[in-house]
């Protein structure tokens, strides 16, 4: 299937990216910054249920949650520990089409099946993880992983210069 008709709305990729883009430079405050992107890929990526962001607690091995769209879900994960652990311990992207097979998945939403996990660098550290789940089986593929990429790069991108008010 083509990655247009797994996006709501009629948006295309780039439309997905531009939006990304306008938010991430239209507002410096992290939070703000991050609860917009989350809402974004909420609204257009079809077959999801829970999207958003945890964060790398500086000087720690422990990442806490950030802004989200799904279900309460668990608030602190160390690194290694489940696929967002395992994110980013690798620091690399994460696919898992049938999350009941991956050895030590966190289950905060009983409902997902499969999921991505991607790093967001800024420079050379690991600042945090921009999660994804998904009720379907093998919902993630090359098109949702590149996408995911591009706005985890550009948070990294502009990452150092958002604040905290
Ligand atoms: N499933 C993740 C935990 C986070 S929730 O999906 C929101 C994991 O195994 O790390």
């Amino acid at each position: 299937m083509e990655f247009e008709n797994m996006l709501q709305q009629g948006a295309t990729i780039d439309d997905v990216k531009m939006f990304a883009r306008s938010i991430i430079e239209g507002e410096r405050n992290r939070i703000a910054t991050l609860a917009n992107i989350s809402a974004l890929l909420n609204q257009y990526l079809s077959q999801i249920n829970w999207v958003g962001f945890y964060l790398l607690i500086p000087g720690t091995d422990s990442l806490v949650l950030g802004p989200f769209q799904g279900l309460v879900a668990c608030t602190r994960i160390a690194v290694g520990q489940g696929v967002v652990g395992q994110c980013a311990k690798l620091h690399q992207t994460i696919v898992v089409p049938n999350v009941l097979e991956f050895p030590g998945h966190i289950a905060c939403d009983s409902q997902s099946r499969s999921e991505i996990v991607v790093p967001i660098h800024s420079g050379q550290q690991m600042v945090g993880v921009l999660d994804v789940d998904s009720p379907e089986f093998d919902r993630f593929h090359e098109p949702e992983q590149e996408v995911l990429e591009t706005v985890a790069q550009l948070l990294g991108e502009n990452w150092t210069q958002m604040t905290q008010n």
